[in-house]
């Protein structure tokens, strides 16, 4: 498949416990989910939540049809299986962001959060992305931002060699990064998306607010100010709604779901897995979840075993001779 950007895998992570857990962060997703209520149409066809992880935000797209949860870890996967249940609205797939196994066109909405900050590659992604979008789609994406107030005036008072205005983005490690919202703007605009609205997101996310403020108060100042990212944009987190624009394949809504991975021919469905017509590979349905992380390898025809069948005969033929 090419030289595809490294993945920050999250298999076997304890993420939902070690991050999620307890009550210290119960602010931060009270805040994400009021914007992505905000920005996303409440109701559609097929949405793709992209790197869903546990489904922690999940539950905020029951107004679709059909929910294709994607992630790259197996183990966040079956967290989310645990969590949302084994309902035929949900699809889940094991599938790397780099090679989207969703045909072209086949989604009317899609969602990501906190994911881009572990891409290297962002316009391979977006791209990826844009292409799986029905024409004006809306793509609700959340990044981490380099430019917010603690990172400004951490730099102002010398604190911090990087500077929290220049467009590039910032490591912090490997597959770990924060971007300038202008940069983040501009890559979605080269990969087929125009951003029409931005929301400033967990502007209260200090330790010590969260100490002394009651949740509500901190919930609702919050909620006041995402707006503000209109004018300017000074949060750690920003929520953005993008739409899809420029070329774009036809709407595929109600066509198969998966494409190969490698060659993009829709794949053929059987009972537990996914082949592609042309020989690329075969991947299975496992307990319902698609894994698009092991390729079975070509089917196996019919023909093929009649082959393999005829060689055996033949070198026992030929065996035969050899003892007579
Ligand atoms: C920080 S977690 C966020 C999970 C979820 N969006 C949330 O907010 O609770 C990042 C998730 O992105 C997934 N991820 C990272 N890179 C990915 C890629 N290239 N393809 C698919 N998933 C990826 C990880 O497996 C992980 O579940
Ligand atoms: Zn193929």
């Amino acid at each position: 498949m090419g030289d595809a950007p490294p993945v920050c895998d999250y298999e076997g992570s304890d993420y939902r416990d070690r991050f999620w857990g307890g009550d210290c962060r119960v602010y931060e997703d009270c805040t994400e989910r009021i914007a992505l209520r905000r920005l996303l149409p409440p109701r559609g066809r097929r949405v793709a939540h992209l790197g869903a992880g546990f489904g922690r935000m999940t539950s905020e797209l029951q107004g679709y049809d059909q929910v294709v949860v994607l992630d790259y870890s197996r183990t966040m996967l079956r967290d989310a299986q645990a969590r949302l249940g084994r309902d035929g609205r949900y699809v889940y797939v094991a599938a790397d962001i780099y090679h989207l196994p969703l045909a072209d066109g086949s989604c009317d909405a899609a969602v990501m959060e906190r994911v881009i900050h572990h891409i290297a590659d962002v316009c391979a992604a977006l791209r990826r992305i844009r292409a799986v979008l029905a024409p004006s789609a809306p793509f609700v994406l959340e990044y981490a931002s380099k430019r917010h107030g603690e990172a400004v005036l951490r730099y102002l008072l010398r604190r911090q060699t990087w500077n929290p205005f220049d467009r590039e983005p910032v490591s912090f490690g490997p597959l770990y990064f924060n971007f300038h919202p202008d940069y983040m703007t501009q890559c979605l605009r080269e990969c087929g998306f125009e951003t029409r609205r931005c929301l400033a997101v967990s502007y209260f996310r200090l330790n010590l607010l969260k100490r002394l403020l009651p949740l509500g108060v901190l919930v609702t100042l919050d909620r006041l100010m995402q707006p503000t990212g209109r004018i300017a944009l000074y949060s750690p987190s920003v929520y953005t709604l993008n739409v899809a624009v420029g070329e774009t394949p036809p709407a595929a809504l109600d066509g198969p779901l998966f494409k190969c991975p490698q060659c993009g021919a829709l794949l053929e469905t059987a009972e537990d897995e996914v082949t592609c017509p042309n020989g690329d590979g075969r991947w299975a349905c496992r307990d319902g979840l698609y894994d698009f992380k092991e390729n079975l390898g070509p089917k196996k025809t019919r023909r093929r075993r009649r082959t393999q069948e005829q060689m055996r005969s033949l070198v026992q033929a030929s065996a035969n001779e050899a003892t007579l």
